[in-house]
């Protein structure tokens, strides 16, 4: 599958490692090209020369970008990211107190509507998202998506990096999908570690072949 992933920092050149690895055809963009350059010598991945080009011959878009960015993007490349899987990994830097009303993802949808959006990654790391496996443990990969196809399309991509896939549900599950982010930060600031993530845990968890769970 050709996968465009626009920002080439934590998230995009972790991304862009795994899915290379996984044997998906990357192209990594970013406004400062050179750092899209570096994100593909390091993984493998395609660099390329505008945000445009990027996006314009991916089957899937991942927005490996703040969010505070979505409104410029939808301006600069909505055009070209329609009819196309774009792939939300982004979280919110502070939660608000009375808990989300809606999420980053339903409001990316609603910015780009001829798109299927669909919430991925989120819930982990950078370093889990490079290699969701720890000590013989694999991390879940949380999806929620309201378009089907597109949810099973990404469910396919996080298992093919190493993730236990789950279907978390409709897109308006990444109001939860954020919070659980959220909480694995706050756990990570008090005492736990920037590789932790979340696992889902049953009497199927003692079995080797956790792909049994799904
Ligand atoms: N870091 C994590 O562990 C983690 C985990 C889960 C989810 N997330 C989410 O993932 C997203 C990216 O996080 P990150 O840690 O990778 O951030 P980062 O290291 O700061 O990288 C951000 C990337 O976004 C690009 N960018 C910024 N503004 C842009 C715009 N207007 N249009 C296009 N590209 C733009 C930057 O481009 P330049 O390189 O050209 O400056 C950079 O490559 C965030 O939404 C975050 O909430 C992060």
């Amino acid at each position: 599958m050709q996968i465009a992933i626009i920002g080439a920092g934590n998230v995009g050149r972790a991304l862009a490692g795994s899915l290379t690895r996984a044997g998906h055809d990357v192209t990594v963009a970013a406004p400062h090209e050179e750092h899209a350059r570096e994100a593909a010598t390091q993984t493998g991945a395609i660099a390329a020369r505008s945000l445009q080009a990027g996006v314009t011959d991916a089957d899937l878009v991942v927005l490996a970008v703040p969010a505070t960015a979505h409104d410029q993007l939808a301006g600069e490349i909505g055009d070209a990211l329609s009819g196309k899987v774009v792939v939300d990994v982004s979280n919110r830097p502070t939660p608000s107190a009375d808990g989300p009303a809606t999420s980053i993802a339903e409001e990316l949808q609603a910015r780009l509507p001829n798109t299927s959006v669909v919430k991925a990654f989120n819930t982990v790391f950078a370093t889990r998202q490079a290699n969701p496996q720890l000590g013989g443990v694999t991390a879940d990969g949380f999806v929620a998506a309201d378009d089907a196809k597109a949810k099973q399309t990404v469910l396919e991509i996080v298992e093919s990096i190493g993730f236990r896939p789950v279907d978390a549900g409709s897109l308006a599950a990444a109001r939860t999908l954020e919070g659980m982010a959220w909480l694995n930060m706050t756990h990570a600031m008090s005492g736990g570690t920037w590789q932790d993530a979340w696992v889902i845990v049953g009497p199927d968890s003692i079995s080797t072949d956790r792909s049994s769970r799904n």
